[in-house]
């Protein structure tokens, strides 16, 4: 069986565009692979997090992973720090890794313009980082949204590096993407990707918002003013991304919905997604808060280190071997 591995951060309450474009694929592939989800609160600190708060959205992911359709007897789930062969390896990576090459990254440059107290180094090799949390299972397939595109070429590139400069032993992982909700967009401002560390609280929802507010967030979406129901993510990007969520909450195809909403206005389709979010949001947070409450969340997340240990530290032995570093034995 082929490996997948998938990562999210916990620096935030994951979003309806976490979930579209990650989570919900997560769900559905556990059955065609050996999976991998890890909470990745290394990569989280390349920000400046509050300690407490950080330790309770480790946590919320957690249970988030689960509601989602995670299920802990098919899948791995764990948390990145408890499984130090992510870090080991990325250091290796690291040295490999230019800087020219780790500068051009798009997500570096967001984030790197965003900090007006000096730019921490971590944001700049969190890509050879996320390459490790990949090659370090013999990762086949890696399921994330188009914003991490740019990484997992990065990673390919990285293997071949490795694979060549060393001995051939890592495996060359592919993308997979949604087909739809790959990028979906922020509601105040749908040219900008939604974010769940988003300033404006408006511009997402989370999937632990309550779930009439989130009603009203997607009935005060930014749309456009010609009141046509019809995809094009150039021109009418507000209600392209209103019909992606529809669309990936539903699993009706965008263009059925074009149709069903062809002689309606956007008062109407805008009230009818709100009432799909909020029906999702409150069955999903009916799960949720089962699992953040259960004890059997640490029995979980023990056994997933446990067995995430043990597959990263064959991968990291042979890395090293490959790298001469440590004993001949
Ligand atoms: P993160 O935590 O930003 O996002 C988690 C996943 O959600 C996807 N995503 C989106 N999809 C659709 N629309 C959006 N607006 C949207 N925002 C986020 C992301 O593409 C991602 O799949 N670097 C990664 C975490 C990571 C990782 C890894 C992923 C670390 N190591 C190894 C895969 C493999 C990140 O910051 O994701």
């Amino acid at each position: 069986m082929e490996t997948l591995f998938s990562g999210i951060q916990p620096s935030g309450i994951p979003t309806i565009g976490n979930y579209i474009g990650a989570l919900k694929q997560f769900a559905e592939v556990q059955n065609d692979y050996e999976c991998f989800f890890c909470i990745v609160d290394q990569h989280a600190i390349t920000v400046p997090q509050d300690k407490i708060k950080l330790r309770k959205q480790i946590r919320q992911l957690a249970a988030i992973y689960l509601a989602s359709g995670i299920d802990p007897e098919k899948s791995t789930l764990f948390i990145q720090s408890e499984v130090p062969a992510h870090v080991q390896a990325g250091w290796m990576l690291t040295t490999i890794s230019s800087v020219g090459e780790l500068e051009r990254m798009t997500q570096y440059k967001d984030k790197a313009q965003k900090r007006t107290d000096g730019i921490p180094a971590g944001l700049l090799t969190y890509p050879p980082l996320m390459a490790a949390d990949i090659v370090i299972y013999n990762t086949n397939i890696v399921p994330v949204g188009e914003d991490q595109k740019q990484h997992i070429e990065l990673t390919r590139n990285l293997v071949e590096r490795f694979n060549s400069r060393y001995n051939d032993i890592l495996v060359k992982p592919e993308i997979r993407m949604p087909k739809v909700g790959g990028r979906v967009m922020s509601l105040q401002d749908p040219t900008k990707k939604m974010s769940k560390s988003d300033d404006n609280q408006k511009n997402f929802i989370s999937l632990l918002d309550e779930p009439n507010v989130a009603a009203k967030k997607i009935k005060s979406a930014v749309t456009d003013s010609d009141g046509i129901i019809k995809f094009d993510r150039d021109n009418k990007p507000g209600i392209s991304n209103l019909l992606t969520i529809y669309s990936s909450l539903t699993n009706e195809s965008i263009k059925d919905l074009e149709t069903k909403y062809a002689n309606e206005g956007y008062g109407k389709f805008k009230t009818d997604l709100s009432e799909i979010v909020k029906d999702f949001l409150v069955n999903f947070q009916e799960k949720y808060n089962e699992f953040y409450k259960s004890d059997k969340l640490d029995d979980i997340l023990d056994h997933g280190r446990d067995k995430a240990q043990k597959a990263s530290f064959k991968v990291l032995k042979k890395m090293e071997r490959a790298m001469g570093l440590g004993r001949k034995r």
